[in-house]
C-alpha cells in the first residue's frame, strides 16, 4: 500500500498511512516517512499494537538510537520496568504498580508538562522520539505539540535580529526548579550540569530555522538570568499561541513521532490513578547546535 499523509493542522503534523510499524520498511517507506518528518515536523501512526523489539526496530530505521548508558538519568536501570533503549514514560513502577505520588521519579515526570524538547539538556539534543500508546487513561493525557519554524517564521523583525546568534544554557534542573521540585542529589546536579544551545537552529534538510526553546532553557550567555528567563518566557508564549498548537487525543496504539529540532511539545494532565503506559524510543541527534553554522 503507498504511503500517504493527510495534514492534522494548518503549518504542521499529518496522519501516515499504509506504514505497519511490525514490519521492516522498504527504502521507499523510510524515505517517506523521513519526508514526511521534514514537512510535517509531527507525524500519527495509527493502530500500531507494536512490542517494544518492534518498536526499537522501527525506530532505528530512521538513525541511532540516542545512548542510554549516559549522564542523566533519573530511574537508575535496575529500577526500569523496561528493557535497554525503551525509555518508560508510564505513571508504573517497576512492579507495574501506579507510583506513589511521593515518588521522585513521579516529580521529574510532572516536569514534562512544561513545554520542552526531549534531551534538549544534552550536548547533542534529540532527533526524533517516538512515543507508542499502550495503555491509555480514560480521561486527559493529550500531547500538545508546537511547530517551532512557524513560531520563527512569524517573530517580528527586531526579535528575528535578536534571536539570531544567542546561545541558551539548558538543563533539567531548571525545569524541575520551574515546578519548585528542587530537592535533587549532589549526584543529579553534576549529571545536569548545563549545556549550551543555539537558540536558533537550522533543518539540515530542508534550511529551515525553528526556535529551539524548552523549558530546560534557564540563561543566555552574556545576560543576566531575570532578564533571560523573561524573555525566554516571552518567546515560549509567543511559540505556544494556539494557531502553532496541534493537541493529539491518544487512541490505543497510536505511535506517535516528533522532530525535537523543529518542535515543542508537552504532556497534559490525567487521573493519576489510572495506569498511562506509554513508551518511547529517541533517535540521536548528529551534531552539538552550537556547531551549526549561523
Ligand atoms: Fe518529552
Amino acid at each position: 500500500m503507498p504511503v500517504s499523509i493527510r495534514p492534522l493542522h494548518p503549518t504542521f503534523a499529518g496522519e501516515v498511512s499504509g506504514i505497519d510499524c511490525r514490519h521492516p520498511l522498504n527504502r521507499e517507506e523510510v524515505a517517506a516517512v523521513e519526508a514526511g518528518m521534514d514537512r510535517y515536523a509531527v507525524l500519527v501512526l495509527r493502530d500500531q499494537d507494536i512490542s517494544d523489539e518492534q518498536q526499537l526496530a522501527f525506530t532505528q530505521h530512521f538513525g541511532e538510537l540516542e545512548n542510554y548508558r549516559s549522564a542523566g538519568h533519573v530511574r537508575k536501570r535496575e529500577d526500569s520496568r523496561l528493557g535497554a533503549g525503551m525509555a518508560d514514560f508510564s505513571n508504573l513502577d517497576r512492579h507495574g504498580n501506579i507510583m506513589s505520588a511521593e515518588d521522585r521519579v513521579w516529580f521529574f515526570k510532572l516536569g514534562d508538562r512544561l513545554w520542552h524538547s526531549d534531551s534538549s539538556f544534552r550536548p547533542i539534543p534529540a532527533k526524533y522520539s517516538l512515543l507508542s500508546g499502550r495503555i491509555l487513561p480514560s480521561w486527559g493525557a493529550n500531547t500538545e505539540f508546537a511547530d517551532m519554524r512557524a513560531a520563527y517564521d512569524a517573530l517580528d523583525p527586531r526579535t528575528k535580529a535578536e534571536v539570531e546568534d544567542l546561545i541558551c544554557e539548558h538543563s533539567l534542573i531548571f525545569s524541575r526548579e520551574a515546578i519548585g521540585f528542587t530537592a535533587l542529589t549532589p549526584e543529579e546536579i553534576e549529571a545536569f550540569k548545563p549545556v549550551r544551545q543555539r537558540l536558533v537552529r537550522v533543518h539540515p534538510v530542508t534550511g529551515r530555522r525553528s526556535l529551539f526553546l524548552s523549558s530546560h532553557a534557564g540563561a543566555i550567555i552574556g545576560w543576566t538570568v531575570p532578564e533571560a528567563r523573561m524573555f525566554l518566557r516571552d518567546l515560549t508564549e509567543f511559540a505556544t499561541q494556539p494557531r502553532f498548537v496541534y493537541s493529539h487525543e491518544w487512541r490505543p496504539y497510536d505511535l506517535v513521532i516528533w522532530d525535537n529540532r523543529t518542535t515543542m511539545h508537552r504532556a497534559r494532565r490525567f487521573d493519576r490513578n489510572e495506569v498511562r503506559d506509554v513508551r518511547r524510543t529517541t533517535l540521536a541527534g548528529d551534531v552539538a547546535t552550537i556547531e551549526q553554522a549561523a
